[in-house]
């Protein structure tokens, strides 16, 4: 399990992190959090591969204040354990938009209207090798 936690970071509108890596072969979960801190995270991007209800799922939330909103599930994963991938988040100012390997682009609403991400979080069974924002 790894894991790192980037504070004082600026992602504002029409910037994108791009976060390449490997999902271990054994991975239950690993989650890409942005916010401007733990409790308040705008975008909670969450693959599992063994969830009690769905399996192989894309749980997509947001934390504000310290309260889970309502979750959005894709049940349709492409990302395979043992891959190498690349997984772009974009700040689209009301929305975040989340680029997939397989060139699937998902859209999640900015909630909490965060106009700046301050706080990045990348944890769990996945092995970061490069990390930009562009
Ligand atoms: C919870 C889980 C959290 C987070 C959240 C997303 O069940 O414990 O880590 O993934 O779901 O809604």
């Amino acid at each position: 399990l790894q894991e790192l936690e980037l504070k004082n970071v600026a992602l504002t509108a029409g910037e994108k992190l791009k976060v390449k890596g490997e999902i271990l072969h054994d991975a239950e979960r690993f989650q890409i959090d942005l916010g401007c801190d733990p409790e308040d995270l705008a975008l909670h991007f969450n693959p599992r591969f063994h969830d009690d209800a769905d399996g192989a799922v894309l749980v997509y939330n947001s934390k504000i204040g310290g309260s889970w909103g309502d979750e959005k599930r894709e049940i349709d994963n492409p990302l395979q354990r043992g891959s190498d991938v690349k997984i772009v988040l974009k700040l689209c100012g009301d929305m975040f938009e989340v680029e997939l390997p397989d060139g699937q682009e998902v859209q999640f609403p900015n909630r909490a209207g965060m106009d700046v991400i301050s706080y990045v979080r990348i944890k769990g069974d996945f092995k970061l090798t490069s990390f930009k924002i562009c």
